[in-house]
């Protein structure tokens, strides 16, 4: 069991979006700081380093990581979302905000937090766990439609409809309050063929990020995030994001790709009436995914994505 987090992408995200001396950046997922001392040490002294994290554990690291930081350091344990706005509102201008989203393998390997289908312990995945819900709740409460929607639509699980009626069905009998006990569900659901057929990957890995997604609002955090971090971002400011899965990427792309759109008139027009000029240089045309090295060194960066865009100063065209 790991108790490190090996960041992801990260000699990709300082080239990607070059912090300096000086600058302010905030890092909305500080996780066990792995991104947070690479662009601390690049900020240095006159720099300003404001960290974000939902999870008390994660402002235990950061702790000692303030103690080192060559740079100004702030912690705020709060939802990212939350906590832009919060830093939006106290008039904070950012050179660079970072999210890389998801777990971290310490939250993911902390067996007794119930984020991991290979561990069997209570079913929480609250990544803060002072909040209510909880992933116990989620499949013993919900109903089988609503389950088989969450599965299909957070987990993009095509069995989602036969697992939810197998939850249903034994938590008749009595509640699910295991990680193992969801899995044994999972895996008496689907066909043997369809055990077979994962590609290498866990039968209930769909359906366990599908859960988490939804104890944690991960989907609803981010769509509110993205504009809060570039209305706080200045001109010639950095956003960059890392993703590990197409839900996440999708709005990434989306967003950055709305504000780096000019005229939106339709091309027939003579002339421009919609007034629109581009606000961002996209810095990722693709996203950037890790090289098959950083892969086999560490696993579980497979699936990450990297977009990033700049803000445009008023008047400047891409
Ligand atoms: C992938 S890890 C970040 C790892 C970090 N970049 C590093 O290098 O160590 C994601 C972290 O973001 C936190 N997190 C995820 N969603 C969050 C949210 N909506 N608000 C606050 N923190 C969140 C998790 O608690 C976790 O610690």
């Amino acid at each position: 069991m790991s108790r490190t987090h090996v960041p992801v992408l990260a000699g990709e995200l300082i080239d990607l979006t070059a912090p300096a001396p000086g600058e302010t950046a905030v890092d909305c997922t500080f996780g066990a700081g792995g991104h947070a001392r690479l662009v601390a040490d690049r900020l240095g002294p006159a720099g300003t380093l404001v960290c974000i994290d939902r999870d008390p554990a994660a402002e235990e690291r950061f702790e000692e990581f303030a103690r080192e930081a060559p740079c100004e350091t702030r912690f705020l344990r709060l939802d990212y979302a939350d906590g832009l706005a919060l830093l939006r509102d106290e008039g904070l201008g950012a050179d660079i905000v970072y999210l890389d989203l998801g777990v971290s393998s310490i939250q993911v390997d902390t067996r007794e937090r119930g984020f991991s289908y290979s561990y069997d312990a209570p079913l929480d995945m609250r990544m803060d766990p002072e909040q209510d819900l909880d992933a116990r709740t989620i499949v013993n409460e919900w109903e089988e439609r609503r389950l088989a929607r969450l599965f299909r639509r957070y987990g993009e699980d095509p069995n989602g409809q036969r697992i939810a009626r197998e939850i249903v069905r034994r938590r008749k009998r009595g509640s699910i309050d295991t990680t193992g006990e969801l899995v044994a569900a999972i895996e008496a659901a689907l066909p043997a063929a369809a055990r077979r057929s994962f590609g290498g990957g866990h039968p209930a890995k769909r359906v366990f990020q599908a859960v988490r997604i939804a104890v944690n609002s991960e989907l609803e955090s981010l769509e509110r995030a993205l504009p809060l971090a570039w209305e706080l971002l200045r001109a010639d400011g950095r956003l960059a994001a890392i993703s590990f899965h197409s839900l996440e990427d999708r709005r990434v792309k989306r967003f950055l790709a709305e504000r780096a759109r000019g005229c939106v008139c339709p091309p027939d027009f003579p002339v421009c009436v919609c007034g629109r000029t581009p606000e961002a240089e996209l810095l990722t045309a693709r996203a950037l995914a890790p090289t098959p090295g950083e892969v086999a060194q560490n696993p579980r960066a497979k699936s990450g994505r990297l977009r990033g865009a700049r803000k445009l100063p008023a008047g400047e065209a891409a």
